[in-house]
């Protein structure tokens, strides 16, 4: 019998398990290939980790490193450490990383010094912004992939203005939208916002848990001010992050959260926060996913960031790009709500297609 192709998966944080559900499947429609799904364990939680994957249909990890918390340094080594020792047992043909994540930065380096063949879905996105881990992140990640798969068009232009060969990149769209259009019936038959005694288009929805927003005092008390303004006219629904709720605590700032417009509540899982989403007035966020998904369902989106990886959004999308200037989200909350604030189109290749189309690629690879 000939010999199957192993191909690994690596998944570590919440937003990297949408991405690996639709790969994982189309990948594992082509007989001829082995998957083998490692969880690093970035991401423990319940409701950070196995809730998505009972949600997303994901099966199982084969492998689960359980590395946890720690700093950057601590987080990555011991991803590399461990998975080092797995992908020297397992000897893949072919590793596969997606996104930013510290998971995908650790497995990249490992896949460089065994010298196993890289793919990086949704590379070549740039923030043009060094002080965020994840843009480092994708950096490196980048310039040690051999394939490469991007979701916007002027990704490409950013790897060819960094020296990667053009043969390596493949244009194959968003993953993450392969997810979104797979369960979206799920999440409309779910009405959840219903939980949270909110009206149908009568609330926003927010997330916040990037450093630069949640670990600052200064940052995060204003942004919980202004989130406090905004729920005495429009309720609130914020699922707050394991990040931020820490740094709220120890900032003592939980008593900004007690307003009757504010629903905070713990993280949810992809369908509830897909279902709340959909129905939402317009979104508030820091994070890439729900710049991405907010772009396809048209409904407008801030970003609480100075910069974009996701620039595309911005540009043909519902995204604008605030960064902490509060005056200026109060006026667009107006526009939105005077339904003045521009509709958005949906990128191409945000088709449902991405995963099959990343596949196929791999499947002439090894032939
Ligand atoms: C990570 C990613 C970020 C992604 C985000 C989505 C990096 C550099 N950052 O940030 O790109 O957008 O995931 O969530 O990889 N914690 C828990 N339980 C968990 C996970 C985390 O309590 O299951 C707490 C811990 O205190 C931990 C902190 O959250 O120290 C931060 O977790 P970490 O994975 O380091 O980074 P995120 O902020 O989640």
């Amino acid at each position: 019998m000939k010999r199957k192709h192993k191909i690994v998966l690596i998944a570590g944080a919440r937003p990297n398990f949408m991405k690996i559900a639709p790969l994982i499947n189309e990948l594992d429609k082509i007989r001829s290939f082995k998957n083998i799904l490692i969880h690093t364990g970035q991401h423990y939680d319940y409701s950070m980790s196995e809730l998505f994957f009972r949600d997303l249909g994901l099966r199982k990890p084969d492998v689960y490193l359980g590395v946890g918390s720690g700093t950057h340094a601590e987080q990555t080594a011991r991803i590399m450490i461990a998975l080092e020792k797995e992908l020297i047992k397992i000897k893949p043909d072919l590793v596969i990383v997606v996104g930013d994540v510290n998971s995908t930065l650790a497995a990249a380096i490992v896949c460089s010094k065994l010298c196993i063949r890289l793919a990086h879905v949704e590379a070549g996105l740039r923030s043009f912004d060094m002080t965020m881990p994840e843009e480092v992140n994708r950096i490196v990640t980048d310039r040690l992939s051999d394939l490469l798969f991007t979701i916007s068009a002027d990704s490409a232009d950013n790897l060819i203005k960094e020296g990667v060969d053009r043969k390596k990149i493949f244009f194959t769209g968003n993953v993450m939208i392969d997810t979104l259009i797979k369960l979206k019936p799920r999440a409309e038959k779910l009405n959840a916002y219903k939980n949270y005694g909110v009206e149908r288009k009568n609330y926003c929805l927010v997330t916040l848990h990037r450093p630069s927003n949640v670990d600052n005092r200064d940052n995060i008390l204003k942004i919980i001010k202004a989130l406090s303004e905004i729920s005495l006219s429009l309720p609130v629904i914020f699922p707050v992050h394991p990040r931020t709720l820490n740094n709220i605590d120890e900032f003592g700032f939980r008593k900004y959260l007690k307003k009757p417009g504010l629903i905070a509540t713990a993280p949810v899982g992809y369908i509830e926060n897909l279902s709340v989403m959909m129905n939402a007035r317009f979104v508030i966020t820091d994070s890439g996913g729900i710049q991405s998904e907010s772009t396809f369902m048209k409904i407008p989106c801030i970003t609480l960031r100075k910069n974009t990886e996701l620039t595309v959004t911005e540009k043909i999308g519902t995204n604008t790009v605030i960064g902490l200037d509060t005056e200026r989200l109060f006026v667009i909350i107006d526009d939105i709500m005077s339904d003045n604030y521009k509709k958005g189109r949906i990128p191409k290749y945000w088709d449902g297609k991405a995963s099959e189309r990343i596949a196929g690629i791999i499947k002439k690879l090894f032939l």
